[in-house]
């Protein structure tokens, strides 16, 4: 695994426009991005921006069949949901991961920030849900 930048801590949240609403009136975050629907992950979805950091990726869930559902069904309101880091190759980390026998959830795929991502099972992973997620061109 060739560990790159946390790009983004995950937080499932029943309503992203209180969410919002807490990130800007009690955290004080003065950048906050347009939420957008990601109907291929079930979720929409808002970045939020910490000074210099990895940004807040707030999730809600899109549809009847959301990933979320279950989460919130847990976690009625909301919490900490997944890690993102970043590799420089989005193949060669997911052959990695699966020689180190890591359970792997899913083939690469488009993900928020319009890079392939994939999720390994929090089971293999000290107990978090992680997000691997390819460097955006340029970055
Ligand atoms: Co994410």
């Amino acid at each position: 695994m060739n560990l790159g930048r946390l790009n983004h801590i995950g937080v499932a949240t029943p309503s992203i426009s209180d969410a919002i609403a807490f990130w800007r009136d009690v955290m004080g975050a003065t950048k906050i991005h347009a939420p957008f629907d990601l109907p291929a992950q079930g979720v929409k979805v808002c970045f939020v921006d910490t000074p210099s950091g990895p940004q807040i990726e707030l999730i809600e869930p899109l549809g009847a069949d959301s990933p979320i559902h279950g989460f919130l069904a847990k976690n009625p309101a909301g919490g900490q949901h997944h890690l993102c880091f970043e590799v420089p190759d989005i193949h060669t980390a997911r052959d990695e991961f699966i020689a180190m026998g890591k359970k792997v959830l899913g083939e690469p795929r488009i993900g928020a920030h319009g890079t392939l991502i994939f999720f390994v099972h929090p089971k293999d992973m000290g107990g978090m849900l992680t997000e691997i997620m390819e460097t955006p061109k340029g970055h």
